[in-house]
């Protein structure tokens, strides 16, 4: 979503907030603007790419060494020039960048009408600029305390002040904000990848605290201006982590990388000997999984899939119940959490904003809530009660890969773990702890098998539905292949239970409309067969993901991607790779925008 970036010190600053902007275009975001101070407040600010805004700036010769920038996701006012941030006050003394949504920004606005403010824009966000310079009598910060104290909704802000050359305040409700600490120079950001060529020292604020940052100093307050201390900390991940390294998408490199991803998922973790799991980050809770009489996942999109495969795996393995919810809809329900239900939050972002209410929602139920996250220092990270890490890196393509493999696997240890404890005996556990270490070589396979799937890819991209269709542990892989098709390539495509097909769906098939089918060798394979053959018998065209030795599935199909053989459980995270190559090289042949596909973010900070 909206990616904001502050900086004051001794460099000039209009390069540093565009590199960091084009450092943040991964996140999704439809106009740009910087606002920069040079005895005077500056600001250039357009619709499209960071690249036009770029060209503009050069234009206009900006310069100084204190400025703001922002890459805006459009939610209210279409994203035009005018709506693009920064915003300011009427007086043009006061500009900010904002991440998020002012809910009561129409009746501030109508207040702050009657007292003689004007506005231009179509945003939630120009109010806050006019509440500020209201308040404004000489104390800058004391002035953001007071704005913000009338603000509902949530944000997350970086904010300049003609009268106060060299500061920058940052404030957080909601929607994340990072300090970076460098020497002689500070930044403030929505996402550290935005600083990260600059300094790895951080500090996170919390939600209801600003921070006012010079060159050389950053102070903490609250908004009732009590004063806090933090530590800093430590960012950990490469450099090369966050640029393509001679791939021609993130999308491609991060789907190349899940031999490495997946193996770090499981780096340390497993008890070869004892054919179990630890984690360090659950040891504290080991009682109360252990005592778990239910297990219920939350999550969105990709992380909802990951959850419903969680599904699968806690019931075959644990024998514990389990459910998934979209955690939009959980937010707004009255769950009936019984006592025994715990609660995992899977989110690769730790920023999505309805998984955040959902998990305060599960706790306010009394529940235990546990993260299953990969961003370390995310809010989700700091909100529950333990988790695990994916340590799959950061992900940059808009559509997430590496980290449901990532996700997956985190899924299968926790299953294993907790059925380790219930009902799965040494030997069984060994049996899987084995398997899944053989996993990233086996993903490995199917990656040289690379250039097969461009070329299958080529003889559907003109196609514009796809059914995608699975059983089992690998139906949600039917949805998250479907879910990859959508997102980048703009092909219409709907996942189903296979056996569903004939209850509604089988009315579409033709030609015109492709069946992906995943038949891998496992209790359900007979079955999915029948399936396929209902759908050639309609004149279907079918491709199929299935087992290494499998010939006759051959005689049944168009087109046959192969993946290795697995245990049954473990084929998610297998028959998942062909569909992500699938997607990405229709997309490409197509001339979509891969890693920023339309209207879509990476981390869905708003409602
Ligand atoms: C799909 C995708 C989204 C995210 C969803 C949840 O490719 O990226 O569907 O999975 O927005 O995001 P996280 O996992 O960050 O909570």
């Amino acid at each position: 979503m909206c990616g904001i970036i502050g900086y004051t010190g001794h460099r000039t600053v209009v390069p540093i907030l565009i590199g960091a902007l084009k450092r943040m275009e991964y996140r999704g975001y439809d106009s740009a603007g910087v606002a920069v101070l040079n005895g005077a407040l500056r600001i250039e600010k357009d619709a499209g790419k960071v690249q036009n805004l770029e060209q503009k700036i050069r234009d206009a010769q900006l310069s100084g060494q204190t400025g703001i920038g922002h890459t805006r996701w459009a939610t209210h006012g279409a994203p035009t020039q005018l709506n693009a941030h920064p915003h300011t006050d009427d007086e043009f003394q006061i500009a900010l960048v904002h991440n998020g949504i002012i809910e009561n920004y129409s009746a501030l606005r109508q207040e702050l009408t009657k007292s003689g403010h004007e506005f231009k824009t179509e945003t939630d966000t120009e109010v806050v600029a006019a509440l500020i310079q209201e308040f404004y009598q000489g104390d800058f910060a004391h002035a953001v305390q007071k704005a913000l104290k009338l603000v509902k909704g949530t944000y997350g802000l970086a904010i300049l002040s003609v009268n106060h050359p060299g500061m920058v305040i940052a404030a957080r409700m909601g929607s994340p904000m990072v300090i970076g600490h460098g020497d002689g120079e500070n930044f403030v950001a929505s996402d550290p990848t935005a600083f990260l060529h600059f300094t790895r020292d951080v500090t996170y604020l919390e939600d209801g605290e600003i921070a006012v940052v010079t060159s050389d100093k950053v102070e903490y307050r609250t908004l009732a201006d009590e004063h806090i201390d933090k530590k800093l900390e430590q960012l950990t991940f490469d450099i090369a982590a966050i640029e393509k390294g001679g791939f021609s998408h993130f999308m491609l490199k991060e789907i190349c990388e899940q031999p490495q991803t997946v193996a770090d998922s499981m780096r340390g973790r497993l008890l070869i000997d004892e054919g179990t799991v630890k984690f360090g980050g659950m040891a504290a809770v080991m009682e109360t999984l252990n005592q778990a009489k239910r297990v219920l996942f939350l999550g969105c999109g990709t992380s909802w899939h990951a959850g419903l495969v969680g599904e699968y795996l806690m019931e075959e393995l644990a024998g514990v119940p389990a459910e998934v919810e979209y955690a939009s809809e959980f937010r707004y329900r009255s769950p009936a959490l019984e006592p025994g239900t715990i609660v995992f939050a899977i989110s690769q972002s730790g920023e999505t904003a309805d998984t955040l209410a959902a998990i305060r929602e599960a706790k306010r139920h009394g529940a235990p809530v546990f993260g299953i996250c990969n961003v370390v220092g995310s809010s989700i990270a700091r909100e529950t009660n333990a988790g695990v890490f994916l340590h799959a890196g950061p992900e940059i393509g808009v559509a997430s890969t590496k980290a449901f493999t990532s996700q997956i696997t985190v899924l299968f240890m926790l299953a294993l773990q907790m059925g380790r404890a219930r009902r799965v005996g040494a030997s069984r556990g060994r049996e899987l702890v084995q398997e899944l270490r053989e996993i990233p070589n086996k993903i490995s396979r199917i990656l040289a098998t690379r250039e097969k799937i461009e070329t299958i890819a080529h003889h559907y991209k003109q196609c514009r539905n796809f059914l995608y269709l699975g059983r089992g542990v690998n139906f949600p892989v039917a949805l998250e292949g479907a879910l990859k098709l959508k997102e980048i390539s703009y092909i219409h495509a709907e996942g189903y239970p296979a056996a569903e097909m004939k209850h509604g769906p089988i009315a579409l098939i033709d030609r015109d409309m492709p069946v992906v089918f995943i038949a891998s060798k496992d209790g359900v394979y007979e079955k999915v067969l029948s399936n396929i053959e209902e759908v050639r018998a309609r004149g279907g065209r079918v491709l199929v993901i299935a087992t290494e030795g499998d010939q006759e599935i051959a005689n049944h199909a168009d087109e046959v991607v192969y993946i290795p053989s697995t245990d049954p459980l473990l084929t998610p995270l297998l028959t998942v790779i062909p569909l992500q190559l699938l997607s990405y090289y229709m997309a490409v042949q197509r001339g979509c925008d891969v890693d920023q596909p339309r209207n879509l973010a990476k981390s869905v900070t708003v409602e």
